[in-house]
């Protein structure tokens, strides 16, 4: 499915929400099972006042990164930059937390509402170097989606 056929999907979700974690994680499922190369589909969001990421729901393999602080990771680096990440090879990057030795790369687009970066949608690939300015947008109209039910 690509990503026009996509966008109307997580309008719809996002429509119909009625609790916004089963959204969540059903944005996830839907993108993890549409789009080959993403192999882990996830949510991360700042802990209430703490400088961290605290894991929200996901799609793919369990993670024992549950708890990510600012700075750390790309994750962790997005959470400070407010910029997207678009990791083509994870193992040319010093600031970098693996999960599984197949991930390969990652993006992490930041999710704003009201202006302030309150999480991130983030998505490791065991492709390398699979992502474009097309994954960036797409996954940038996920994130204000999900921001209008936040
Ligand atoms: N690789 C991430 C950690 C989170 S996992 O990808 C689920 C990072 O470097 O921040």
């Amino acid at each position: 499915m690509n990503f026009n056929e996509l966008k109307p999907k997580i309008s719809d979700l996002v429509s119909n929400s009625s609790s916004l974690d089963t959204t969540l994680k059903d944005i996830c499922e839907l993108l993890k099972s549409s789009i080959t190369y993403y192999d882990w589909v996830g949510f991360y969001f700042k802990n209430g006042e703490k400088e961290e990421l605290k894991i929200g729901p996901y799609a793919g393999a369990t993670t024992d990164h549950e708890i990510i602080p600012f700075g750390k990771g790309i994750c962790g680096q997005v959470a400070v930059s407010n910029e997207n990440f678009v990791v083509p090879d994870v193992n040319s990057q010093d600031n970098y937390i693996g999960c599984s030795l197949n991930v390969k790369s990652e993006i992490v687009i930041p999710l704003f509402v009201n202006n302030i970066n309150i999480g991130q949608i983030d998505i490791d690939s065991n492709t390398i170097d699979p992502f474009t300015q097309e994954d960036e947008r797409f996954l940038e109209f996920v994130c204000e989606s999900v921001a209008s039910i936040m």
